[in-house]
């Protein structure tokens, strides 16, 4: 027990409840008008508008029946955030960076978008997940806590959408904290619980009462008593973590004068790590003959003690490393000399938050000073009054980059911005010299502006730049001799600026292109589309996304033509994401040609497969051979998804309808990558993914939010399922049966006759059906971590197929199935 440390009081101190200042505080109603700030009555807290902190969202008032003269004022209006997937506040705490802060966001949805259903967002503490934001129901409150010591001056606090509504917040509030104080190993600390133990009042106690303006929530508990000084005027001798003295006032000791104090909790994650402080003080006087004295045990084992709480003195005491496991059960149990019952008077929980990836490298280069980079950018944004959606960090999350910026990533460290693209944006004057301090930049997109003066030296500077467009502009004077001879190994491209461009510049274009290596993304106008599908004639698919339409290419070539339905998606936004999707190329992924983008008309041309998608197929007669050669392939495709690509793709819509099958029966995934063009705003898209598509929708990911690679390969397993069964996700009877339910029983059985599907007639091998069926039971596996990856898929269908393809079904089961494979799903009871 090495790693206790115990503060004891270190000398009186007279308090004069709310007189400490809220200096260093930064308390922000979201959602209230931009010039309003006020005191809250009950708190005597300062709020402001957000106004300074954030430019996007829009405010909104709660529905009238959720407020009420009781309801704290924060709550009255929400800020939300209907377009863009991230966005930010940025605080900037006095004390700045390297200090130690309490951040706290407040939620209360109160139905103020009339829509009466309660959003699930992300909430993120700049580039990292802080937590996921679900709430009960409209008058629910939800309050994340977190204490966190930022490496920058900058917090970003960051709503992100995951799909399941729109995010909004009520209030965002900032602490300054001691640094010496809540020291983890790593980490921050998000809040799991604190309470005034033994309150006699019903009632939080919170700034005012406390400096630090923790919010602690009464606890009591039947088998314990309450017990409460009775000398409240006098003061308490205070330690460096202040709990307030209303707080100490009281504490709790177990009805039964020979019994302790416990509580225990059993995490979700039995990896969780907890940080556990208790204050303790003595609030009876004494008689001499009396003693009080315990130990902490954790788990049964010794964790602190003996302990002799001094006379409203107050002592603290907790561990230095970390607390983790499935259970873990604190008991406070008085020793033999004492003659006291033990006591707590208050008690703080908190769960390690590990905030792992660094933010965007705001130092960029040795010699630069740490904001150099940040403030580079903001300045070019302010400079040019750019009205851009440009808020918490340029490179993360990485499914919402600023527009217009494109970062490099790897591992934990800081990524690097590589790409600037302000290509048409209204600029005017000259080039910002700010932009000699993005230094990672590799491409540099001014061009279609109308910038004038000389171009700068220092574009001729910038070290790994490699194409430079200032096309469009009104540049005048000479090119510098130094960009003339950069431009040797640089796309530089200054055509129709006045003056005559260097030479080699075209050739340079050509050989420095940005398409070089890409897929070449076709732009198609409306009325090419209109061409193409001969006026949207002959509709061969319809879904959450729109509708599909045949069409001819001039040269011949047959295609798919996907109008979508009109989004509230920034168009640009669109065009960015279609053309990583070109950069996706495998030969079981549908391909795609081209894209329209006309306001609302936005189209995706892509590869048209001539047998259409494997649930119309699977009505009719597939053998057992093509059903284990559809699945390899769309594995395959969903493989390369998850592990060939960078980033990795989410399919999240993976079922039959989404497979495809070109004339020869090759089966690939179509609509890869729509989750990223549809983020969650587009409302029918959220229904097609929670509503329209049951009996596929992982439901691990449907509780926790977390989304990874294994949601994909649950669905997967579903597909897998049908294949083998015939039957639909839900099977259609009586009741509506999830197929995963339906076959469940008749495995267990052994029953395996029972589940092929009749089309096949018998004509299956056994052990070739047993192990798909194997595979498809450990991909739907309710914990994802157990589920197999695709590659590991692929490699199992794999030597399915090879098991032989006929072979009658009589015999007996088990001796016919002397297979083994190693997924732990099915028991040997299964067979
Ligand atoms: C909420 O109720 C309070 C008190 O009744 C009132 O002052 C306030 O204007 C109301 N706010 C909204 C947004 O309706
Ligand atoms: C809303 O949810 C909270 C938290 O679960 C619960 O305490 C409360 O009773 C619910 N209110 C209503 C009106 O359902
Ligand atoms: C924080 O605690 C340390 C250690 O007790 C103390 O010296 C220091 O004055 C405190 N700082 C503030 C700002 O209260
Ligand atoms: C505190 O002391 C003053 C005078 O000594 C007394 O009038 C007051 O009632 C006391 N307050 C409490 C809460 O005991
Ligand atoms: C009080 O606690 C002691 C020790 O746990 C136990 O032996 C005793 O039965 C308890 N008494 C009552 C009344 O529960
Ligand atoms: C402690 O002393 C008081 C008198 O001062 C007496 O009434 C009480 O019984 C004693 N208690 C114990 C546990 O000895
Ligand atoms: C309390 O802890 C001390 C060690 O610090 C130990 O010697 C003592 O036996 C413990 N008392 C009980 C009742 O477990
Ligand atoms: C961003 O940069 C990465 C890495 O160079 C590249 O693979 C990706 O295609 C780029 N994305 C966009 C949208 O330009
Ligand atoms: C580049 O960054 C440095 C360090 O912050 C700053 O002093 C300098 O003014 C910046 N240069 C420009 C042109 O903004
Ligand atoms: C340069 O910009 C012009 C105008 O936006 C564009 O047409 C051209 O394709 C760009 N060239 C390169 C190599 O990016
Ligand atoms: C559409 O087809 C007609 C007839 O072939 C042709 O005249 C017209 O130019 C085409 N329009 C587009 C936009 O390709
Ligand atoms: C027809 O044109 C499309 C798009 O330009 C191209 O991908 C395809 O290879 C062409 N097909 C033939 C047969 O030339």
């Amino acid at each position: 027990m090495g790693f206790l440390y115990v503060l004891l009081g270190g000398f009186a101190l007279i308090a004069l409840v709310n007189a400490q200042d809220q200096s260093g505080f930064i308390s922000i109603d979201c959602g209230i008008s931009e010039d309003f700030s006020y005191k809250d009555e009950t708190t005597n807290i300062y709020y402001t508008s957000d106004a300074q902190y954030i430019d996007t969202g829009v405010n909104m008032n709660i529905s009238p029946e959720y407020n009420s003269t009781t309801l704290q004022q924060q709550y009255a209006n929400v800020r939300s955030f209907p377009q863009g997937i991230k966005n930010c506040y940025t605080l900037r705490p006095a004390q700045g960076k390297d200090n130690k802060y309490l951040i706290r966001a407040l939620f209360m949805y109160g139905n103020y978008d009339a829509l009466d259903k309660v959003p699930e967002f992300y909430l993120y503490l700049g580039v990292n997940l802080w937590d996921s934001v679900a709430l009960n129901n409209a008058s629910d409150v939800v309050m994340k806590e977190i204490i966190h010591t930022p490496s920058t001056n900058y917090i970003y606090v960051c709503l992100v959408n995951s799909g399941f509504g729109v995010p909004f917040i009520s209030a965002l509030e900032l602490r300054p904290l001691n640094n010496s104080i809540y020291k983890t190993q790593s980490g921050s600390l998000g809040l799991f619980a604190r309470y005034d133990m033994g309150s006699t009042i019903d009632q939080t106690i919170r700034y005012g009462n406390d400096v630090y303006d923790r919010i602690w929530s009464p606890y009591n508990f039947a088998k314990w008593d309450s017990i409460s000084t009775k000398f409240s005027n006098d003061s308490f001798s205070d330690n460096n973590y202040k709990p307030p003295s209303i707080v100490m006032e009281t504490a709790v000791r177990p009805s039964n004068a020979s019994g302790s104090v416990d509580f225990y909790w059993s995490p979700a994650d039995s990896n969780s790590q907890f940080y556990v402080y208790m204050h303790f003080a003595e609030v009876e006087k004494l008689q001499v003959n009396q003693t009080r004295e315990f130990n902490v045990s954790v788990n049964g084992e010794l964790w602190y003690g003996p302990l002799v709480p001094d006379y409203l003195s107050i002592t603290t005491v907790y561990s230095q490393s970390p607390l983790s496991g499935s259970e873990i059960s604190f008991s406070i149990y008085k020793t033999a000399k004492s003659t006291l019952p033990p006591i707590i008077n208050a008690l703080e929980i908190y769960m390690v938050k590990q905030l792992l990836q660094s933010p965007t490298n705001q130092e960029d280069g040795m010699f630069q000073s740490v904001f150099a980079f940040f403030d580079a950018i903001m300045k070019i944004k302010s400079l040019y009054g750019l009205t851009k959606n440009w808020q918490g960090d340029p490179c993360a999350p990485r499914i919402s980059l600023w527009d217009g910026l494109n970062c490099s990533y790897s591992g934990f460290s800081s990524p690097q911005i590589i790409s600037l693209n302000l290509s048409s944006s209204g600029l005017t004057g000259e080039i910002a010299p700010s932009i000699s301090n993005l230094t990672s930049l590799e491409d540099l997109d001014l061009s279609n502006n109308s910038l004038t003066g000389q171009l700068p030296e220092f574009l001729a500077e910038m070290p790994f730049l490699k194409t430079l467009n200032l096309t469009g502009n009104n540049f005048s004077g000479s090119i510098p001799s130094l960009l003339v001879e950069k431009s040797k190994n640089v796309a530089v491209l200054v055509e129709s600026n006045g003056y005559n461009e260097p030479r080699d510049t075209n050739e340079d274009v050509q050989a420095y292109g940005p398409n070089k290596g890409k897929g070449v993304l076709v732009h198609y106008a409306y009325d090419e589309l209109r061409n193409i599908t001969r006026n949207f004639e002959r509709v061969i698919g319809k879904g959450g996304f729109g509708t599909v339409y045949h069409g001819y290419l001039k040269n011949g070539t047959q295609v798919a033509v996907k109008m979508l339905l009109p989004s509230a998606h920034a168009s640009k936004q669109f065009q960015t994401e279609v053309e990583l999707l070109m950069t996706v190329r495998h030969k079981n992924l549908v391909s795609f040609i081209g894209y329209c983008d006309e306001g609302p008309n936005m189209g995706l041309v892509c590869e048209y497969m001539a047998n259409g998608n494997l649930q119309e197929l699977l009505s009719g007669k597939l053998s057992w051979k093509q059903r284990l050669q559809v699945a390899i392939d769309a594995a395959q495709g969903l493989d390369y998804l998850h592990s060939g690509c960078r980033p990795p793709i989410i399919h999240r819509d993976v079922k039959t309808s989404n497979i495809l099958l070109s004339e020869n029966l090759q089966a690939k995934m179509a609509d890869f990558g729509f989750s990223r063009i549809f983020p969650a705003e587009d409302a029918t898209h959220v229904s097609t993914r929670v509503v329209g598509t049951p009996g596929y929708l992982d439901p691990e990911y449907y509780q926790t939010q977390q989304l990874n690679e294994k949601s994909d390969v649950y669905s997967f397993g579903i597909v897998l399922l049908e294949l083998i069964t015939g039957q639909a996700a839900i099977v259609r009877s009586n009741v509506n049966t999830h197929i995963v339910q339906w076959v469940s029983p008749m495995l267990e059985g052994g029953d395996i006759q029972n589940i092929v599907d009749p089309r096949l007639e018998g004509d299956f091998h056994l052990n070739s059906v047993w192990k798909t069926t194997e595979i498809a039971m450990a991909c739907v596996d309710p914990a994802s971590i157990q589920r197999p990856t695709m590659s590991c898929v692929v490699t199992e269908l794999k030597e399915c197929l090879a098991m032989g393809i006929t072979g009658r079904t009589h015999g007996k089961i088990k001796e016919e199935n002397e297979d083994s494979i190693e997924m732990n799903v099915m028991g040997p009871s299964a067979r």
